[in-house]
């Protein structure tokens, strides 16, 4: 059985979380936080559209990276500001082209469609959706057998932006359709201060300067899990303080969370742990990893992996993973129990 993480960094499945996790959500250019590359670029295209006012479109633009950066977040940003309406969906949520076709017919012109998790969107699904995004139009068949016929219709002229974790899992065909392709980067340590700052402001609790940093440096560079670790140390400093975050609310909560100064939580350390007791040197593949943590093999590369090798923990070799000196190092610290 996995083990149910604090720093996953995927959505919230508990209605609070989310009602909390939508309300912190930056609505304009000026509240997100960090990306500054993506921003400026977004900002160019959109003040170019905005003064050829020719009825075109934006491009269609695709974001990629970890879960918890904000690629749903930049899409609510990026309809706000061009002053369209956004239509969120998901790869795995249309099922059927037919499906696809009710939600293009009913977008208008300049409406944004974001795609979450467009890698997951089944094949004939992606088909319809590349012809559509090319030269909006939408070829359906009506009838069957022999008196089947095709139609050809227009479509408003809308913006996709799709999201994934994994641009290689995306169709040569659809991916060349978007004329903005973006990763998104870890954030720096100062940008996650001012996003835990910000949350503070919003959720009205006060944060020690301290304490925030030491919020910041354990969160993995990651607005969402940033966010989450500070609603845990609020509620602790609620029950055990005055409410306010401090440096030993701070301290004595993420102890509790067994989250180490790197940012790890006892899952991460245990599939190092693993790794290296089982095959020390040795590269590991994928799914051998999934087997000694009881995973899913794209739960560990999409969510577990990335920081890792970010930290240089790990190391991806064209035969497996391997735990770095770094990473044998950080087992070995927190053997000594060094938190
Ligand atoms: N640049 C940012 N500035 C401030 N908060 C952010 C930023 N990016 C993400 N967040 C916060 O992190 C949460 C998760 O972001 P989200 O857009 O859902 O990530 P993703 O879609 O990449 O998994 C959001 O609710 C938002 O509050
Ligand atoms: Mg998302």
């Amino acid at each position: 059985m996995a083990i149910e993480r604090l720093v996953e960094p995927t959505m919230a499945n508990d209605a609070e979380e989310e009602r909390i996790e939508i309300s912190l959500r930056p609505t304009s250019f000026s509240e997100y936080v960090g990306q500054e590359h993506l921003k400026n670029n977004l900002k160019l295209a959109i003040s170019a559209l905005k003064k050829r006012n020719d009825g075109s479109s934006l491009d269609h633009i695709l974001l990629y990276g970890p879960p918890g950066l904000g690629k749903t977040t930049m899409a609510g940003v990026i309809a706000h500001e061009l002053g369209a309406s956004l239509r969120v969906t998901s790869g795995p949520a249309i099922e059927r082209a037919g499906d696809l076709a009710s939600i293009l017919t009913n977008l208008k012109d300049g409406d944004v469609l974001f795609i979450d998790e467009i890698h997951r969107l089944r094949r004939a699904v992606e088909e319809v959706l590349y012809s559509a995004m090319e030269d909006y139009k939408l070829d359906i068949v009506i009838g069957k057998g022999p008196a089947a016929r095709s139609v050809r219709l227009d479509l408003p002229h809308f913006t996709v932006i799709g999201a994934t974790t994994r641009t290689g899992s995306l169709a040569g065909p659809l991916r060349d359709r978007f004329g903005i392709i973006h990763r998104l980067e870890y954030y720096k340590e100062p940008e996650i201060e001012q996003i835990i700052n910000r949350t503070a402001k919003i959720l009205e609790t006060e944060i020690e300067p301290e304490a925030c940093k030491i919020l910041a440096k354990r969160s993995r560079l990651t607005p969402r899990i940033a966010n989450r670790l500070f609603k845990r140390v609020r509620d602790y400093a609620d029950v055990n303080g005055d409410g306010i975050v401090d440096v030993k609310m701070a301290e004595n909560a993420l102890e509790l969370m067994e989250i180490d100064y790197l940012g790890l939580d006892p899952a991460d350390r245990n599939m190092l742990k693993l790794m290296w007791e089982n095959y020390g040197d040795r590269p590991v593949g994928l799914s051998t990893i999934a087997a000694l943590t009881g995973d899913e093999a794209t739960t560990i590369e999409d969510f577990y992996e990335p920081y890792l090798l970010q930290l240089g923990l790990l190391m991806r070799t064209p035969k497996g993973r391997v735990v770095t000196e770094k990473g044998k190092k950080h087992l070995q610290n927190f053997k000594n129990d060094v938190l």
